[in-house]
C-alpha cells in the first residue's frame, strides 16, 4: 500500500516488508490518509466483471489486474493470463507487478489452495483457505459440521459405496435429493421425484459421471418452502451480513428444464426479511464460523449461504465459499459502500465494528446465453447493440465474451448479463428486459420470467 506521489518508494518499502504481516498492518491501518493499491482480481466470469467494475469506482484502487478477465473487463483493468493451478507463477506476478491485494473470484483456484501460497509468501488476499474451503469443496464437510454445532439443516446419509446408498433411498422413499459429495459444476444434484430418478442418481455418481466428485455421496431429505441466498462477508470471527438474492437455476421459464450455474437473480430476497436474516445470522452462520475456528480451518472471504425457508424456519441447503454469478452483479449494482476497505478487513481479520450501505432500490438482472446452453453451444457469434445500453440504472457485465478488435464475440455459454435498477422489482425488471430487447444476439436466448416471483408479491 502507497501514498500516491510516494509510489515507487512505498513499492519498494513493500516489497521488502511483505513478508512481515505485522508491518502490513501498520500500513493498512492507514487507509484514511489516501492509500493506493495495486490488485489482482482472479476470474472471467460475469461476477468477476460486476467486481471488477466496483473495485475500480474505489479511490483505494490503483492498478487493477484481471486474470483473465474477459471482453467487459478490459476497459476496467490490464487484463493477463496466468495460470492459477501454478501457484509458484501467481506469487511471482504479484511480487513482479507490486501486488497488495488479490481477490480470488471462483471456488476452483479456492478449493486448490492458492489463497494458502499467497498467505505464505505475505501477500494479502481475500478469500478462505484450503481447508475453508470444503465448505464448498466438501457436501459431506458440511453436513457433519452443521451435526456438530446444531445448524438446520436437511437430514442426510452419507455413503462411499452404491448398494449402501440404494438400500437407503429405498427405506426413505422419494422425493429424495441425491448429491455427489465433491464440485460437480454444478450438475453433482438430483432432486428426485420418484424412486427410478433417485436410483439412477446414485448409478451416475458411482459409476464416474462426476469423475472423483461422485466417489462419495450424500443423500438428503427434500426441504420444502422458498429458496433463498443470503451473503456474509467474514474475517474468521466476524460475519457482516452482506445482502441477499434469489436466483433462477433452471434453463427454462417456468423453472423447467436442466439446471445452469444461473439464468438471473435479483437482489434482495423479499423473502429474507430482517427477522429472517438475523435468524440466519445466529442459527445458521455465526455456529458456522465458531465450527470452522474451533477446526482450525477459520472462514475469511464471503460466505453465500443457499438457503431453504421452511415453515419452521430457515434452513442451509449448502455453502459456497465464493460470491455467486449473477448474484454478485445484483448485489454490486446495490452496494454503496466502498468495496476495496471492506475486502482488505476480511483479508486481515478485521472486520468487527464495519458495516456496509446498500441502496434501498431493487436490482435484477437477466442472463443471456448462447443457444443450446447448458448442453452444447457455437461459439464465435457476434453481438452488437451494446453500445445504447447505458445510464445510470442499467450495467451490462460480460461474462463469456472476447473482444476481438473493438467486435464483441461471443465465447462462452452464459455471455452477458444485463443488469438494471429500479424503485421496485417491476421497474427493474421493465428497464432489464426492454435493454435485452436491444442486443443483436441471434445466436442468444434468455429466460423471460426473471423476477416473475418478486413482481408478484408487489401485486
Ligand atoms: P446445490 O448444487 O446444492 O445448490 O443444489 C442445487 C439445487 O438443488 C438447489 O438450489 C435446490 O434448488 C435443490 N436442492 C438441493 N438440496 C435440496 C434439498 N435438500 N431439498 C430440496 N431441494 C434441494
Ligand atoms: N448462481 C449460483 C452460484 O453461483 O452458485
Amino acid at each position: 500500500m502507497r501514498w500516491v506521489g510516494l509510489q515507487h518508494k512505498w513499492k519498494t518499502c513493500f516489497t521488502v516488508c511483505s513478508g512481515n504481516v505485522g508491518v502490513l498492518k501498520l500500513f493498512q491501518r492507514a487507509t484514511q490518509w489516501n492509500l493506493v493499491l495495486n490488485i489482482l482480481l482472479i476470474g472471467s466470469g460475469g461476477r468477476e466483471h460486476a467486481l471488477a467494475w466496483k473495485i475500480k469506482q474505489s479511490p483505494l484502487c490503483d492498478t487493477l489486474f484481471i486474470a483473465p478477465g474477459n471482453g467487459g473487463t478490459r476497459e476496467l483493468g490490464t487484463q493477463v493470463t496466468l495460470d492459477t493451478s501454478d501457484h509458484d507463477s501467481v506469487v511471482a506476478f504479484c511480487r513482479i507487478q507490486n501486488i497488495e491485494l488479490v481477490v480470488v473470484g471462483p471456488e476452483g483456484p479456492l478449493v486448490d489452495g492458492l489463497t494458502d501460497s499467497l498467505r505464505q509468501a505475505g501477500i494479502l488476499v481475500f478469500g478462505p483457505s484450503k481447508a475453508a474451503a470444503q465448505l464448498e469443496g466438501s457436501k459431506n464437510f458440511t453436513k457433519a459440521l452443521c451435526d456438530r454445532m446444531k445448524i438446520p439443516t436437511a437430514a442426510y446419509g452419507h455413503f462411499t459405496n452404491a448398494n449402501d446408498a440404494r438400500a437407503y433411498v429405498r427405506q426413505k422413499g422419494a422425493p429424495i435429493v441425491i448429491k455427489a459429495d465433491g464440485l460437480a459444476a454444478g450438475k453433482g444434484v438430483t432432486v428426485a421425484a420418484d424412486l427410478d430418478t433417485a436410483l439412477s442418481a446414485i448409478d451416475d455418481c458411482f459409476e464416474g459421471t462426476f469423475g472423483d466428485a461422485g466417489a462419495e455421496v450424500v443423500i438428503e431429505e427434500c426441504l420444502v418452502g422458498e429458496e433463498a441466498s443470503m451473503f456474509f462477508l467474514c474475517d474468521g470471527t466476524t460475519a457482516l451480513p452482506f445482502g441477499t438474492a434469489q436466483d433462477h437455476k433452471r434453463v427454462g421459464d417456468g423453472d423447467t428444464g436442466p439446471n445452469t450455474g444461473g439464468m438471473g437473480a435479483y437482489s434482495p430476497a423479499p423473502v429474507l426479511d430482517e427477522q429472517m436474516q438475523t435468524r440466519v445470522l445466529s442459527e445458521i452462520v455465526e455456529p458456522t464460523l465458531s465450527g470452522m475456528a474451533q477446526a482450525g480451518a477459520p472462514f475469511s472471504g464471503v460466505l453465500y449461504a443457499g438457503l431453504m425457508i421452511t415453515k419452521d424456519g430457515p434452513k442451509l441447503i449448502e455453502y459456497n465459499v465464493r460470491f455467486g454469478d449473477p448474484e454478485c452483479q445484483v448485489l454490486m449494482m446495490r452496494l454503496q459502500s466502498d468495496l476495496v476497505p471492506l475486502l482488505m478487513a476480511c483479508a486481515e481479520g478485521d472486520l468487527a465494528g464495519k458495516s456496509a450501505e446498500w441502496s434501498d432500490s431493487f436490482a435484477l438482472t437477466i442472463v443471456m446465453a448462447a443457444k443450446g446452453y447448458p448442453g452444447a453451444y457455437e461459439k464465435g457469434s457476434r453481438i452488437s447493440g451494446l453500445e445504447a445500453l447505458s445510464g445510470d440504472m442499467i450495467e451490462v457485465f460480460h461474462a463469456g465474451t472476447e473482444l476481438r478488435g473493438e467486435q464483441v464475440h461471443a465465447v462462452g455459454g452464459r455471455v452477458l448479463c444485463i443488469t438494471a435498477g429500479g424503485k421496485d422489482a417491476g421497474s427493474a425488471q421493465r428497464l432489464a428486459y426492454g435493454a435485452v430487447q436491444q442486443v443483436n444476439w441471434p445466436e442468444g436466448f434468455w429466460r423471460t420470467d426473471i423476477g416473475a416471483r418478486a413482481v408478484a408479491r408487489e401485486q
